[in-house]
């Protein structure tokens, strides 16, 4: 049975960062929180729990020691909070997400009215806005812009996880609403080059296996996107998930993995199926 490995499969650049900083930190005694789970990966989660570094989803549960500050950041009121308290803020806001985060403060404050494409529940999100000092729209749809109303200076930012269509078509909606509009396209392509990858292999494949947490967003969009072009796709955590009978009669396994998927977990799957070694169809 061959495998094929999507080549972005995995962390992604600011995932990466994040938990390399949590995993050097855990290691100096000093007592260590996560602000929520560091990234969507209970696994991950777990084997930092192990090393003694704990999840609070609140500040007030903290009096003293260090804060590790997860890769799509938080708001500038939990970040004054987290300061004022004196406990040790280790910022593993991802720079992309940091830079929407700057250019939303910059167009506030140069008088500008602020729009921010993406989804206003999402953690990331609530942290963008937070750093205006006006009150900020957010919309997820060019349907939804539709409703805006007709404005003299109009400043664009992206959640960094958004698609490039949906932006474009927001700006499109603007265009024709405001006279003077600025855009900064704050979007990351790490998802959709995982989605791009992913779409290609699951066409070229017999079956494929989606690694990733069930709650990471991000991965169960990959299984998604698979699961249309490829019936034979799962979508697993861990490698005892895998199920023999999966891979009876296969050829070609293709893996993929979410952004938070870190890189042992994905080896151990891997060498899980080859284990498995399948029964070939010629
Ligand atoms: Fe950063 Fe993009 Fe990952 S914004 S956290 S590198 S998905």
């Amino acid at each position: 049975m061959n495998i094929i490995i999507a080549k972005h499969a995995g962390f992604c650049f600011g995932v990466k960062r994040a938990t390399l900083l949590a995993f050097e930190k855990a290691a100096d005694g000093i007592p260590t929180s996560t602000l929520g789970p560091i990234i969507h990966s209970p696994q991950v989660v777990q084997r930092l729990e192990e090393k003694g570094v704990r999840v609070v989803n609140n500040l007030s549960q903290l009096e003293n020691g260090r804060i590790i500050l997860r890769s799509h950041g938080v708001t500038s009121t939990e970040m004054k909070e987290a300061h004022e308290k004196g406990l040790e803020v280790v910022d593993a806001t991802c720079p992309f997400v940091r830079k929407a985060q700057s250019y939303v403060h910059l167009l506030s404050d140069e008088g500008y009215e602020v729009l921010v494409v993406g989804d206003r529940d999402h953690p990331e999100v609530e942290g963008i806005i937070s750093y205006a000092s006006r009150p900020v729209t957010v919309v997820a749809s060019a349907e939804e812009a539709g409703s805006l109303p007709t404005m003299k200076r109009l400043g664009v930012v992206a959640q960094t996880t958004q698609s490039y269509e949906t932006l474009e078509a927001v700006v499109e909606v603007c265009l024709a609403k405001v006279q003077e509009l600025r855009v900064f396209n704050t979007i990351c392509d790490a998802t959709s080059v995982r989605q791009d990858e992913a779409k290609i292999l699951a066409r070229k494949v017999d079956c494929m296996v989606v690694i990733g947490g069930y709650n990471s967003a991000n991965t169960r969009r990959l299984a998604e996107i698979c699961l249309e072009l490829q019936p034979e796709t799962h979508h697993v955590e861990t490698a005892d998930q895998l199920s023999e009978e999966w891979f009876a009669g296969m050829n070609t396994v293709g893996i993929t993995a979410g952004a938070s998927t870190p890189k042992w977990l994905i080896d151990e799957v891997i060498e899980r199926i080859n284990a498995i070694g399948g029964d070939k169809k010629d």
